[in-house]
């Protein structure tokens, strides 16, 4: 069976999730989603970074201990995913003692192969972005500009890891087809960051009088491990580098970083290269997304507009929130959270196109065949307009483009209802005409199961209600048949469910 290892960058704990590390959750859910369905082996990683001062900080200001803070935090994170149906296959912590003992022996293992030695470094540290930067970065306030605060001075003497010495392997695996760091804005960015002479080798410890919170370096207890190795390490350690050789060989190497775009530097200069040091296969694939703002705002706790996900699945749903994030923006581009936009079109879609196609037929199932599946063949137009959305909506998929997706699916919905009041059903069966009449009905009933099948990843909860009312008696999400059950009908004579409407409609004047 071909597999399937997706990634999610670890989010720090030194803050409670926002809507923006959801996005990226989703994006990862989605495709796990959909690749199960294909019958793929899929391994769904996600976690959290529990290392470096951000977090040691955070964890003093609320008066813990960081390890007791992280327990907590990760807690929270762990609790707002599940109340977003995301289905990863492991939560990672970089606390796990298992993955410190990765990170130990990686370390160890870097400098063995003489890609890691001392050196003394001056420069100025953003604790943010957990990075040095250069003067010429900061913006005319001296600050750093995404999270604006003054870096701080440091002179240290630290370990480096050797990236001059992978430069040329790197920008060899950057322009071939065989890395794909996406979009390909980002590729040829890298590209550049990679001629830049003042990207060199990079420090990958800091002393301890710096920073405590961290793993010690082998046998250096004065050393400590820089966050980003660390952090990046995970993506091993998840799949049982060291521990489970077969896990390993099972799912390394990852076929998906997924990641935001601001991390782009980190996964794909300093984290192939760490690979290509340590004599381990490179990922197949680095996709950096945009980033969501809230009502056109940057997300930020001092302008106090940080959407939590888990008040807004506990009064929405999951699946409105998962919808309207990929609905409404391309993945590779910056997106908006707006209250409004969001209750408009999860109304306009979920409600009233999906919502009515699948209530209507049911009613109209039940009042003129019984309530059972007509044994027709489904009109032609709309079973070729509907192989053919299967076919854009894999393809969209597959290239990440979510937004395209969904669109495609709405379009044929939309196209299913238009059918509905052209061809009038209730009207044919008043007058006689069985036969058209059923023909009529089979045909939304085969497109709200291939709808179904299509929105699964998206919003899986309501796929698996109509997938019920259309009366199956086998959850979608034990499904894993590949293409071959897109193409076959919903069988004649089943008894469909008729039980209502599948989404409220959200009263639009609930916005605060
Ligand atoms: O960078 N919209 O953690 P982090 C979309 N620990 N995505 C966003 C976002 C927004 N508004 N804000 C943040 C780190 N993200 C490291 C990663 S991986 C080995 C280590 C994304 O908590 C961000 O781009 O700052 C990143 O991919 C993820 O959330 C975690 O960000
Ligand atoms: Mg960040």
């Amino acid at each position: 069976m071909d597999k399937y290892y997706v990634t999610t960058a670890i989010d720090y704990v030194n803050a409670l999730p926002h809507i923006g590390h959801a996005y990226e959750k989703i994006a990862a859910d989605i495709l796990a989603r959909y690749y199960r369905l294909q019958g793929r082996d899929v391994f769904f990683l996600t976690g959290v970074d529990e290392h470096g001062s951000k977090v040691e900080k955070a964890a003093r200001l609320a008066g813990m201990q960081p390890q007791q803070y992280c327990d907590l935090m990760s807690e929270k994170f762990q609790q707002a995913w599940a109340k977003l149906d995301l289905s990863y296959n492991y939560f990672i912590r970089t606390t796990d003692e298992r993955h410190v003992t990765v990170v130990q022996k990686l370390f160890r293992q870097l400098k063995d192969n003489g890609d890691i030695y001392k050196g003394s470094y001056s420069g100025i540290y953003c604790e943010g972005c957990e990075d040095y930067l250069r003067e010429r970065d900061l913006d005319a306030d001296g600050n750093c500009p995404s999270h604006k605060q003054k870096p701080r001075q440091f002179t240290e003497e630290n370990y480096f890891f050797c990236l001059s010495k992978y430069k040329d392997k790197l920008r060899q695996w950057l322009s071939s087809g065989d890395c794909v760091v996406q979009p390909e804005s980002r590729r040829r960015e890298v590209l550049k960051q990679l001629d830049d002479a003042e990207l060199s080798d990079f420090s990958v410890s800091r002393s301890r009088s710096s920073l405590t919170w961290g793993i010690p370096v082998p046998d250096e207890p004065e050393q400590i491990i820089y966050v980003w190795i660390d952090a990046l390490a995970n993506y091993l350690t998840g799949v049982g580098y060291l521990t489970d050789p077969d896990c390993l060989s099972r799912y390394w190497p990852a076929d998906l970083h997924l990641i935001g775009k601001d991390i782009t530097k980190f996964h794909a200069i300093y984290w192939p290269a760490i690979l290509m040091s340590a004599g381990l296969p490179l990922p197949k694939r680095i996709f950096g997304h945009g980033f969501i703002t809230v009502e056109g705002q940057k997300i930020s706790k001092t302008i106090g507009n940080v959407v939590d996900p888990i008040c807004l699945v506990e009064t929405y749903g999951a699946d409105a929130v998962r919808f309207f994030l990929f609905s409404a923006t391309p993945f590779d581009q910056d997106g908006d959270f707006s209250k409004q936009d969001f209750i408009n079109k999860v109304n306009a879609e979920l409600a009233n196109n999906l919502g009515n196609l699948l209530n209507r037929t049911l009613t109209l199932v039940e009042r003129y065949c019984g309530g059972k599946v007509p044994a027709r063949a489904p009109e032609n137009n709309l079973r070729e307009a509907s192989n053919e959305v299967s076919v854009v909506v894999d393809k969209h998929i597959e290239s990440l483009e979510f937004a395209k997706a969904i669109e495609a699916i709405f379009a044929l919905v939309d196209e299913t209802n238009k059918y509905l009041n052209d061809e009038k059903p209730w009207a044919l069966f008043k007058d006689n005409k069985t036969v058209e009449g059923e023909t009529v009905l089979l045909t939304a009933l085969e497109i709200l199961r291939r709808v179904s099948l299509c929105l699964y990843p998206f919003t899986p909860q309501l796929a698996s209600e109509i997938w019920y009312q259309l009366g199956y008696h086998t959850k979608i999400e034990t499904l894993a048949h590949g293409d071959d059950f897109m193409w076959e009908l919903i069988p004649a004579g089943q008894l469909i469910r008729n039980k209502g409407p599948i989404f409220k409609r959200i009263d639009s004047s609930c916005v605060d």
